[in-house]
């Protein structure tokens, strides 16, 4: 493996949750393989998961880690190409990504987009600029359209706790009171699409994902019939996709409780963190028999681990 920023880097993704459990089972078993390697993490956006369990995974491989906050401690960093550099941004993408590629063996990357312009986020630019200018591995730590390290965790999560061959999955927009990124369901839609569920997302009206993410997915705007037999429930803000960016619609009946979750096939109820309680879910869900999250967060660790070890592995 060489990068890791959407499910297409990845070639056998049935190896690659085997890998993950593996490293759950046994998570130091590959401690000599990052043995002086260094791993880069830098943050443009806050954290907490991401940064701790990708740090966590690679400790288990006997790396070092470095992580830079690159919007609190690092110099301002330039984007545009043939811009002159004389507003507050003193050091140009190009040079950043050269330089860290003589310091690190592999770079993990967060960049959240604006959801000022929906073309250009879909560019991905940051992400792509440490592609083109690092001479290492890059990880997505969640870029502008994508959380892959989230939806791999996820995926290893459903593939634990699932009771039939091919589970129903939903994926469902929930209220909050912010404009959030598209990044989460982006990913999480990729990913389900590449293994074999039965996938539908449920979202309001002027919230449908970009076609490129939901793909073949069953959309409707019917929370109540697409939870109906449902094995796991997806829960997560998005902001409109119609009204690119804006957060339109606050309609709390979205919001899971545990009426919801009675039209399901007892099912599980899963998100990514950090969640608004009783905002997007009720307490009685969050803390509930059938709620994953923590699961969940822990499975980023081995999701993380099983992507170093494949990447360290190509780089031997
Ligand atoms: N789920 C997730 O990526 O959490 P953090 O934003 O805290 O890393």
């Amino acid at each position: 493996m060489k990068q890791f920023t959407a499910v297409h880097d990845v070639t056998d993704i049935d190896a690659l949750v085997k890998d993950a459990l593996a490293c759950k089972e046994t998570p130091f078993a590959w401690h000599e393989l990052g043995k002086y390697k260094t791993l880069g993490l830098l943050f443009f956006n806050p954290s907490l998961r991401t940064r701790m369990s990708t740090q966590k995974a690679a400790y288990h491989l006997g790396m070092n880690v470095m992580v830079l906050n690159v919007d609190k401690d690092g110099w301002k960093i330039e984007t545009e190409e043939g811009v002159i550099m004389n507003s507050d941004k003193a050091e140009h993408l190009k040079e950043a990504a050269a330089v860290m590629s003589q310091y690190c063996d592999v770079l993990g990357i967060r960049s959240f987009p604006e959801l000022k312009d929906k073309e250009e986020d879909l560019k991905d630019q940051v992400l792509n600029d440490f592609l083109k200018y690092t001479t290492v591995p890059v990880i997505s730590l969640e870029s502008a359209t994508r959380h892959p390290l989230q939806s791999l965790a996820d995926v290893v999560t459903i593939e634990e706790n699932k009771k039939v061959a091919r589970p129903k999955v939903v994926l469902t927009w929930a209220p909050h009171p912010r404009a959030l990124p598209q990044a989460v369901p982006n990913s999480f839609a990729e990913w389900m699409n590449a293994i074999d569920v039965d996938f539908v997302i449920a979202c309001p009206e002027g919230y449908e994902l970009d076609e490129q993410f939901a793909g073949n997915a069953v959309v409707t705007h019917n929370q109540e019939e697409a939870l109906k037999d449902a094995d796991f429930v997806y829960a997560k803000n998005w902001s409109s996709t119609t009204e690119y960016g804006k957060c339109v619609v606050q309609d709390s009946s979205w919001m899971i409780d545990n009426q919801k979750m009675s039209l399901t096939n007892e099912g599980k109820f899963m998100h990514c963190l950090p969640v608004r309680r009783n905002v997007v879910v009720a307490d009685e869900v969050l803390d509930g028999e059938h709620s994953l999250v923590i699961e969940q967060a822990n499975n980023r660790t081995f999701a993380a681990q099983a992507v170093l070890k494949n990447i360290l592995k190509g780089k031997r």
